[in-house]
This record gives structure tokens, sequence and C-alpha cells, in this order.
């Protein structure tokens, strides 16, 4: 079993390893990167990206569905457009406008999640995107009514929630109450009313279920049960589907304990399944695609931060550094995770250096919750080192609060073809005042910059 340094050294490796016993990213010493961009900064390694697209592709022999939550910003999204004839699922017209932008085809594009608001279904169907994933029988209604008052049509996938569980999983967005999807009791009323509808065109079944899945006996029963689902849609709506959206939520191996989802072994058995129902003339034809975030791009990213002091208190080392929570609140614990474990850290300054007893690495946002843990093995970190916090290169920068304390926001570097290239820039102390008005005092200058 791998420890956590294991893990982080393994990535490092991957990046390029080290030289002059730094951290050097293909090749690229990471202080000259720390000194041209500043910290803290993201650091995406675009090959690894791309390898890992064509892989699952290859090994599922579907297509594969970026899920742009999980890294929306426009290069890494360009490159996986780009390079890998990727599609892509978005979550919110904002996502949306940077898949259009990073030259997803609109055809290639699925648009799930709940509380989708009016204006944001007139956007999917202004850009013609190959189908809006309902989540409701009112969003049906809504749907189709505005397309009628825009005399467009559009395609339409049912998220169905599953009767059954997917077990085995982390975090758990259907088989069970929430707000995603439509119960499967509901799909004859969900395709019902979609072709009551002569402005929706039925593409397909959706079902996202779960992330951090990492059992592929339960993910291929699931699998299975979604194939079932689609031929019931098939028979009550009378045509062939054209699209089935298996989900997915591949796993991460972020924490102890955790080792690698099987890509391969899955493939294999979810090859097998498929080959018995891609002869049934209910789904000939039919696009089968798997949309994945955290698999695609977790583990070519790293958060780079800096250390500004290191204290002893009661017996305790503690490594205090210029980012936290507010850049990276999934590495401190704060989404969701039920018990607050370390995502694999090194200390890049000195990787050859032996790692010392645990310490703490926290961030400088005044709450103890901004730790990124508290028995960390780091080679004797000293004011100035930089510490790299590994598999971050999903959930991190957008899925933080990055207005929290008030501290600039980090910058995103990726590097591809032998060149660190600026994705984007790294905020200043004053853009915090950006966009704000302040209350009019008469007699005084204004202290908000533009
Ligand atoms: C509908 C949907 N699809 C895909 C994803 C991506 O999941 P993951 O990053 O685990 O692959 C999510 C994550 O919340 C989701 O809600």
């Amino acid at each position: 079993m791998l420890t956590q340094t294991d893990k982080a050294n393994d990535l490092a490796g991957r990046f390029g390893g080290e030289s002059g016993g730094e951290f050097a990213p293909s090749g690229v010493p990471i202080s000259g990167l720390a000194q041209e961009y500043g910290t803290p900064f993201y650091l995406y390694h675009g090959e690894m990206i791309s390898e890992r697209v064509s892989r699952v592709r290859e090994a599922l022999g579907t297509e594969v569905s970026y899920s742009v939550k999980a890294n929306p910003s426009l290069g890494v999204c360009q490159l996986i457009a780009s390079e890998r004839e990727a599609g892509a699922e978005v979550a919110s017209s904002g996502e949306l406008a940077v898949a259009l932008a990073a030259g997803f085809e609109p055809e290639d594009i699925v648009f799930a999640g709940p509380g989708k608001t009016d204006d944001e279904l007139r956007r999917a169907i202004m850009e013609s995107i190959f189908a809006v994933n309902v989540e409701s029988l009112n969003e049906i209604d809504r749907l189709a009514r505005t397309a009628r008052g825009m005399g467009k049509r559009i395609g339409v996938g049912l998220r169905i929630n599953p009767a059954a569980q997917l077990m085995g999983s982390g975090m758990r967005m259907g088989g069970t109450v929430g707000q995603f999807g439509m119960d499967q009791a509901e799909l004859g009323e969900a395709v019902h009313r979609t072709l009551s509808h002569p402005e929706l065109a039925l593409r397909g079944v959706h079902v996202y279920t779960a992330t951090q899945v990492f059992e592929v006996g339960p993910l291929l029963e699931h699998c299975r049960n979604i194939l079932e689902i689609s031929q019931e849609a098939a028979d009550l709506a009378g045509h062939p589907l054209e699209m089935i959206d298996f989900g997915g939520g591949f796993g991460v191996p972020y924490f102890e304990k955790m080792t690698e989802f099987d890509l391969d072994g899955f493939a294999e058995g979810f090859r097998d399944l498929l080959s018995s129902y891609r002869k049934d003339p209910r789904l000939e034809g039919c696009r089968f695609l798997f949309e994945l975030g955290r698999y695609l791009v977790a583990d070519a990213g790293v958060y780079v931060t800096r250390v500004v002091d290191v204290k002893e208190t009661r017996g305790k080392t503690f490594v205090v550094t210029d980012g936290g929570m507010n850049h990276h609140l999934t590495a401190t614990g704060n989404m969701g995770q039920v018990f607050r474990k370390a995502y694999p850290l090194l200390n890049l300054t000195r990787m050859n250096g032996v790692p010392e007893e645990g310490v703490a690495v926290a961030g400088p946002c005044c709450t103890p919750l901004d730790t990124f843990g508290s028995n960390i093995p780091l080679a004797a970190p000293e004011a100035g080192d930089l510490i790299g916090v590994f598999y971050s290169g999903a959930y991190g920068f957008s899925a933080s609060n990055l207005g929290f304390l008030s501290h600039p926001t980090p910058a995103e570097v990726l590097l591809w073809r032998g060149g660190a290239h600026l994705l984007r820039a790294g905020g200043r102390p004053e853009d915090v005042l950006g966009g704000q008005r302040e209350l009019s005092r008469p007699g005084r200058e204004s202290s908000v910059p533009g």
C-alpha cells in the first residue's frame, strides 16, 4: 500500500521529477516558475491530461465528455477539446461559454444540473447543443416553452435517478432522495411529456449518481441497470435512443489507503456488457458516453504555495503557507469530506530531503479549518520553501471560496509541449475593490479604482 509520500513522489515523477534537489516539472525548476508567476499558483501538466483522456477513450471504446466543473480553466478545456476530440458536460451558462470558447462542438455538449434558469435554457437552445439533460418533469415543460418562444427545437436527455443505489462510491447523488434527476418511476411520464412537445427531440437517458467510485463490480451492475432503463425508455418512446450518458464518477485515490481506480478492469467488463446490448435495435446508432471530471484532470495538477513561517507550539511544528482553503477548499477537507484527511504533499524545494516527523501545514485564513493536514511528513521545511499539494487538477481554483480573507487569487499555469503557459494571471491585493461601489462621502475622493 503506497503512503501519501509515495503517492506524492510518484506524481512528482510523472510531472518530470527533480533537478538539483528541487521539483522540476517538465525540466523547469519550480523556483523559477514561482519567481515568474508568484505564489501561490496552480500548475497543470498538459501531456498528463491529454494522455489520460485518450487512454480512457481507448479503454472504454465510448465517447468521453469532460465535466467542465472539475476544472473550467479555458486553457485546460481547450487542450481537451482540441487535442483529444472529447465532448463537454456543462452545468451552468458560464461553463457553456467556456466550453464553446474552448472549441467544443455544440453537438458534443450536454448541459446537466438542477436549477437551470430560463436564461440558461435559452442559451443552450440558442447554441443548439446536443442535449439538455432535464432534471424534473417541470423542466421538460419549461424547456419546451422556452424553445417554442424561440421558434427552435432542442435535444433532451432524461436524467434518471435509478431506484437502485450504486454501492462502493464516495458522495452519492442518486439512488437516494435528492435534487438530482427524475425518479425511475417517472420515466414513463418523462418520455410521454417530452414526446408531447414538438420542440423537443428525445435523445436518450442520462444517469449520474455518484462520485469517487472505485469498485468495478457495482459500477458494471450500475451500467447494466442504465442500459435496461434506456431500453425501457426506447420502448416507451417507440424509437431508438440517440444517447446513453453513463455518468461515471471514476475515483481518484487522494487519501491514505486508497488505490487507483481499475480502469482496465472496468473497461474490459464494460466492453463485454455493451457488446450484448449494442445489437439491440433500440440502441442502434446510439452515442454512448461517460462524463468524467476529476479522473481526467486531478492527477495533472499541483497547487504550489510558499512557506511563510515555521513555528513550534507545545511540541508541534506548524508550517504556515501563503495559500490555503481560500484557494484550495477541497485539499483542506472543507468540501463535504466526512473525515479530514491529507492530500499527498511534498516540500518541492527539498526533494532529496528525508521527510521529518509529521508536521501541521496550515494556510493563512485565520481559522483552524484552514489546514492541509496535521501530521504530514515533510523534508525540513523552512520559510521560503515551496510546498506542493498534489492531485490538485480538479475542484481546486473554481471550487474554492476565493474571496475569503481577500487574498489575491492564484495564477494558473499550464506546462505544455516543453513550455510554461500562463492560463490565468494571479490577482493583486487591490483587486478586492474591483467591481465594488462605495457609499458616497461628500468631499472625499473615491478609493475604489476604475
Ligand atoms: C452531473 C455530473 N456529471 C459529472 C460530474 C463529475 O464528477 P467527477 O468529477 O467525480 O467525475 C458531476 C460532479 O458533481 C456531476 O454532478
